[in-house]
């Protein structure tokens, strides 16, 4: 048996507008429904989760785990400009007491992805003022819900909603331009330093901090130059910035490997997942210990790692391989807080739609049924034990 520490953090993930439903009043609503925008379905009324949230988070707690993570929709919140909604306010307040109730800490995210169509419309994430409007929404939040989060990420991923959104063009708005993404990443820095502070302030004493999208960024023969300049803006300028936070939230699903040209695609015969990504779960102790370098040693907090795959196993192998390198890094003394598997069920992924499954519970999508699949009952085992046990089938 191998243990974690006292205390320490199992939880499963999931995100607004990949699992609500029926979030018609933002970007990513706007980019499914956009003539030849890389999407492939509609988000649909997703997993029904704004209604079904007593069913998922009573499920979740008797699988044996102990936080659950979800993310707030802005755009529910603040439908239009300064104009606040006690109602959705009062719905996020019951999601996270439900949470209390069940023996679950909320992990909440303020902005996962999602911008209200409004702010959007105003100049979205390159336009300094949707930071002075952001740290706006946080405080309304926050003195609704200071007092019964448990931990607070000021925003998911910020780097990806940069770099894909404004470099590559995948996500809203859409734009394959440097500089833009440059200017996303200053704007989405200062508002996480400023949104910290008002978090912080209270009421409550929640412990806040981002979250990261970080792959095992590898460079062979020649790829160094182009490796480092690529990790420099997609993770360091981020790590920097999060230096003296309660926490940073690493996120991983796999390794990049980079030439001199650039990314390389995995090997011919590589083992994939639904992604396409390498079937990678060392990923999780490589981006660790790289996040506890960066950051100077701010407490790590894993708020995402997973895989989308049709095979449950190999779930559980993947995350088996990624807890032996969480473990790894508690030897080496590293203040690993937690872990929280993307995702508690299959959901909206993004422009890939529902194809990818990376749930521990499937949902049948014209009854919103769910079923746990084996691999709930495992990590719930691991959870409850706080060990790995190496028999699986005990
Ligand atoms: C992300 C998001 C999730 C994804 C998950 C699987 O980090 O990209 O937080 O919304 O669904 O990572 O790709």
């Amino acid at each position: 048996m191998a243990r974690f520490p006292d205390g320490f953090v199992w939880g499963t993930a999931t995100a607004a507008h990949q699992v609500e439903g029926g979030n018609w009043n933002n970007d990513w609503w706007a980019w499914e429904h956009t003539p030849g925008a890389p999407c492939t379905e509609p988000s649909g009324d997703a997993c029904d989760h704004y209604h079904r949230y007593p069913d998922d988070i009573r499920l979740l707690a008797a699988l044996g785990f102990n936080a659950y993570r979800f993310s707030l929709e802005w755009s529910r919140i603040e439908p239009e400009d300064g104009e606040f909604s006690s109602a959705t306010l009062d719905h996020y307040r019951r999601m996270c007491a439900t949470c209390r109730e069940h023996g679950l800490e909320p992990i909440v995210t303020f902005h996962h992805f999602t911008t209200p169509r409004w702010v959007a419309a105003r100049g979205g994430w390159t336009a300094s003022e949707t930071a002075d409007l952001f740290v706006r929404y946080c405080e309304r939040v926050t003195a609704r819900l200071g007092d019964v989060i448990g931990r607070a990420c000021t925003f998911n991923e910020p780097n990806v909603v940069a770099t894909f959104g404004h470099l590559w063009g995948l996500f809203p708005p859409g734009k394959r331009d440097a500089d833009l993404r440059r200017r996303a990443n200053d704007v989405f820095i200062d508002a996480h330093k400023r949104s910290v502070q008002v978090v912080q302030g209270g009421p409550g004493t929640v412990p806040v901090g981002l979250t990261l999208a970080m792959q095992d960024m590898q460079a062979v023969a020649g790829g160094h130059a182009v490796r480092d300049a690529e990790r420099a803006l997609m993770e360091d300028v981020y790590l920097e910035a999060a230096r003296g936070d309660d926490f940073i939230g690493v996120q991983t699903y796999t390794r990049f490997r980079y030439g001199p040209h650039g990314m390389l695609p995995p090997e011919p015969g590589a083992r994939t997942t639904q992604m396409g990504y390498e079937f990678w779960p060392e990923a999780l102790e490589a981006t660790i210990r790289r996040a506890w370098e960066m950051t100077r040693q701010v407490p790590i907090l894993v708020t995402e790692n997973g895989i989308g795959t049709l095979v449950d196993a190999e779930r559980v192998e993947y995350v088996e391989r990624a807890l032996r390198g969480v473990l790894a890094c508690l030897r080496d003394e590293i203040d690993v807080r937690g872990y929280v598997y993307w995702s508690l069920l299959d959901n909206f992924e993004w422009t890939f739609g529902y194809g990818p499954k990376f749930g521990l519970v499937e949902v049948d999508r014209t009854t919103q049924v769910r079923q746990g699949k084996p691999s709930a009952a495992w990590l719930g085992r691991i959870a409850r034990a706080n060990a790995l046990d190496d028999d699986r089938d005990a």
